[in-house]
């Protein structure tokens, strides 16, 4: 085991002891079978869980053990490990009960209580998962606080978005579940913040001493920060049509990201440090107007439905955005008039999540063919950091030909493992580490830009063009002048990444 990982597992015990309980609140459904619980397991394969652990699923639906382990197995990727699944198994109970009921709840800690004692647990500590839908986040919290809350250990509370819908609704939530749990016992879970590469950002940012140098706007001229699904909503449109593409992923996933970028350097790698200096950043981000935003919706192309054709989209004439560009305007010294142009669409042409900073030209350029500098951080797939820089064609010519360094993880890295999100998230849940979770001041923040926007597009204001775009292409066909009238500059050749193997008489590959 190298000594990271030991280093990972001690903070675990310093925080816990050797014993804790797992309760997943909602175990039977899609978030638990397909994230927390092969997250669970991976922890467990990796020696992470403490161990006196005892993993307990909650639910209202009624079914036996046997049901229960395979559901919650499912996803569960096991390659060589097949022991392991079955010690894993062997840690989890199932207990069914209602969301709003104190009874199922004291049903719940006599459960829990019973297995602490015979587990010889000395202090009884308690991880409450919710993968619950928003309608229980309350009632799940308040049952959990009366009745299954250990007053003589440590309690989590771990939640995930939607985190309310809007300003109002997300303060009314936060409101309810500070009244319960304090700030310090909640987690609220931004999965992106579990990324690889966006956990990344401030080690680029903040470790190389010429990033520093650059990272403003005398030197960038816009910052893209982008997200495509090559797939609709096919299934969750119940889901999807109330909340729109800005509610699912800019909202939060982008603009978590947007922060990491623009933030200043905080004072130290604290949480608390870190959440400041995020906090900080989105006070100086005006709500998005609708001007500076362009709006989609997909129709059906090549076989594939539109939006509207999804059987789960009730609203036959719904006008949620499937697809938005939104530009977000930092208003301080380091990012005064450097456009942040968040992306994100689904049924696109391809899967892909990266920041693109592109940089201003080069003042009096002597070199003609030479290109804009970009720096991108492909987030997923194929992780990678590239920066595109020009360089002489290698040779007799004396052209000038755009190039990269090309840090891309797959290449780079033999036996490389890349964690999922959950893994790494919960992980931070036992080590008590908020520093990628989200704080209530910063939500609170998140949601001011954000709402007025979404008002109108909600109240179906006249000034709101949805536009249409066909499932598999790029977007709405004005993107492309979108982002050009905020600077972006897509340069006439045909460069594209990766590169390898190129000739150089063509620069081609
Ligand atoms: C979720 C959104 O938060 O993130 C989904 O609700 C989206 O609509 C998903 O598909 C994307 O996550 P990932 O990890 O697959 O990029």
């Amino acid at each position: 085991m190298t000594s990271a990982v030991q280093l990972l597992r001690d903070q675990v015990t310093k925080e816990l002891g050797d014993s804790v309980t797992i309760v997943v609140l909602g175990a039977s459904g899609d978030l638990a079978k397909k994230k927390t619980y092969p997250a669970l397991f991976g922890l467990y394969r990796n020696g992470f869980l403490p161990d006196n652990v005892r993993i307990v699923g909650y639910a209202r639906t009624k079914m036996d053990h046997e049901d229960y382990l395979k559901r919650i197995t499912q996803y569960i990727k096991v390659g060589d490990d097949g022991d392991k699944l079955e010690e894993f198994k062997n840690l989890t109970d199932y207990v069914s009960g209602q969301y709003d009921q104190d009874a199922s709840y004291q049903h719940l800690n006599t459960f829990i209580t019973n297995s602490e004692v015979e587990r010889k647990v000395a202090s009884p500590n308690r991880v409450f998962y919710m993968a619950l839908p928003p309608s229980v986040f309350i009632p799940v919290a308040q049952g959990l606080k009366r009745n299954v809350y250990a007053s003589n250990g440590i309690n989590r509370l771990v939640v995930e978005k939607p985190f309310g819908m809007d300003s109002e609704s997300s303060n009314h939530l936060g409101r309810e579940l500070g009244a319960l749990f304090t700030e310090n016992e909640i987690y609220r879970i931004d999965h992106y913040l579990g990324k690889e590469m966006v956990k990344n950002i401030m080690n680029l940012r903040f470790a190389n001493i010429f990033f520093s140098q650059i990272w403003n706007r005398s030197n960038i001229d816009n910052i893209q920060i982008t997200f495509k699904e090559p797939f609709g909503t096919e299934g969750r449109g119940g889901y999807f049509d109330e909340f729109g593409i800005i509610r699912d992923v800019i909202q939060n996933h982008l603009l978590q990201v947007l922060t990491l970028i623009a933030m200043e350097r905080p004072i130290s790698t604290d949480s608390e440090a870190i959440r400041d200096e995020k906090v900080k950043v989105l006070k100086c981000i005006q709500p998005i107007a609708l001007e500076d935003t362009l709006l989609g919706q997909y129709v059906a192309a090549d076989g594939k439905p539109g939006y509207l054709e999804d059987e789960t989209i009730k609203a036959k004439d719904s006008l949620t955005p499937t697809f938005a560009a939104a530009v977000c305007w930092v208003n301080n010294e380091r990012w005064e008039g450097v456009p942040f142009i968040l992306k994100a669409g689904k049924a696109l042409n391809e899967a892909k999540v990266e920041v693109r900073i592109q940089f201003h030209h080069v003042a009096g350029n002597l070199f003609s063919g030479s290109a804009r500098n970009e720096l991108v951080i492909r987030i997923q797939p194929k992780e990678a950091v590239y920066m595109k820089f020009n360089n002489k064609q290698p040779g007799l010519s004396y052209q000038t030909i755009q190039t990269d360094l090309d840090l891309s993880y797959h290449e780079r890295y033999s036996e490389l493992h890349i964690p999922d999100a959950y893994e790494s998230l919960i992980l931070d849940v036992l080590r008590n580490d908020h520093s990628n979770f989200v704080r209530d001041d910063e939500l609170e923040r998140a949601w001011k830009i954000f709402t007025p926007l979404l008002h109108q597009i909600d109240g179906h204001d006249s000034q709101v063009d949805i536009k249409s775009y066909p499932y598999g292409s790029r977007g709405p066909k004005e993107l492309d002048a979108f982002v050009k009238k905020y600077g972006y500059h897509r340069d006439a050749n045909d460069y594209t990444w990766p590169r390898q193997n190129v000739n150089p008489a063509t620069n081609k590959l």
